[in-house]
């Protein structure tokens, strides 16, 4: 990422989204901040400059409802879109959105803690001059990088589509995989301060809620990591339910195993009738147990071996 970037005079506003719909609801708006079209993305096969930032987010009441991206199948509670057009090949942002390689996205996962934001902070200070749809405000520049997760060089990457109709398959994604922390108190108020109506409407405000898009199938296609995710084992019921059929039938192994054994020293005893000969007793229950313990590290070890076995494959 191009460390030098720092918004100069920056606006927030409110934009339409003519046919957005979700769950047969039409939502239209979402907070935008345009960025200087200086700024851009490095490491990405074209040149990229910066056209604006925007937010989705939920309505409060799913807690990781409200991000675009899910990672592990996990959601978020809001997502910050940094969009940048190809401006190697294009000439605008409106050229460039039709467009394959049009544009890219830099994708960030936000979820609630305990802490205020700082960096968000210099958005959301901001949100109650633009409650309603249409209005803008001038805010203080700060650094766009502040707003972006700490670790940078771990994210996947993709190509897909602008989440807003008509959907363009025109952008190459970027989804960092570190979340970034903003506090409850700052996702309530980014969830329930902005308002899709018009100050002048004449009916009740009507709060802009849920402005995310559902996540779409991946229709097959790759999805790049530069790392390598630890995947974490996670076993399914069924596969619980063997094991601990596993290791019942295994114990029970055991105790005949043992049963077996004591039987047999026992019967052995009971024969020797020379007890000149016999060794003394508490050696024979030594080795006994010696025997024993033999015997269950042996099963644990197997039992071990049988799991790794039955662990899923991480996923690609
Ligand atoms: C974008 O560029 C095209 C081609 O140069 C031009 O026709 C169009 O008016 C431009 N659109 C905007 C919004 O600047
Ligand atoms: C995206 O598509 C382009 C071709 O348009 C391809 O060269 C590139 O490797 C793809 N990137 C990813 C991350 O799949």
């Amino acid at each position: 990422m191009d460390p030098a970037w720092l918004a100069a005079a920056v606006f927030l506003l409110l934009w339409q989204c003519a046919g957005c719909t979700r769950a047969g609801k039409e939502w239209t708006y979402a907070v935008e901040m345009p960025l200087p079209s200086w700024m851009g993305v490095a490491g990405l096969p074209w040149q990229y400059s910066a056209v604006q930032l925007h937010l989705h987010w939920g309505n409060g009441i799913g807690v990781a409802t409200g991000s675009e991206h899910t990672i592990d199948g996990q959601g978020a509670s809001a997502e910050l879109h940094v969009v940048h057009y190809n401006s190697e090949l294009f000439a605008n942002m409106s050229q460039a959105k039709t467009q394959g390689n049009g544009l890219a996205v830099l994708g960030v996962l936000i979820e609630a803690g305990s802490e205020t934001n700082h960096a968000y902070a210099q958005i959301f200070n901001y949100l109650g001059r633009i409650r309603y749809a249409g209005q803008r405000v001038a805010i203080p520049a700060f650094d766009v990088q502040t707003l972006l997760p700490r670790d940078l060089s771990r994210y996947f990457r993709y190509n897909g589509s602008l989440t807003t109709p008509p959907c363009y398959q025109s952008v190459l994604w970027t989804v960092f995989a570190e979340k970034v922390k903003i506090s409850h108190y700052q996702l309530l108020k980014l969830e329930t301060v902005l308002y899709s109506s018009r100050s002048t409407a004449p009916t009740e405000p009507i709060p802009m809620q849920d402005n995310y898009r559902a996540t779409q199938p991946l229709n097959h296609r790759p999805v790049l990591s530069s790392f390598i995710p630890v995947s974490v084992k996670i076993y399914t019921d069924g596969e619980i339910s063997a094991i601990v059929i596993g290791s019942l039938c295994g114990c029970i192994g055991l105790a005949v195993i043992v049963w077996f054994v004591v039987k047999t020293i026992r019967s052995t005893s009971s024969w020797d009738v020379l007890p000149s000969v016999r060794p003394p007793p508490q050696s024979r229950t030594k080795d006994v147990a010696k025997n024993l313990k033999q015997d269950m590290a042996l099963k644990t070890t197997s039992d071990l071996g049988k799991k790794e076995e039955a662990a899923p494959q991480p996923e690609p």
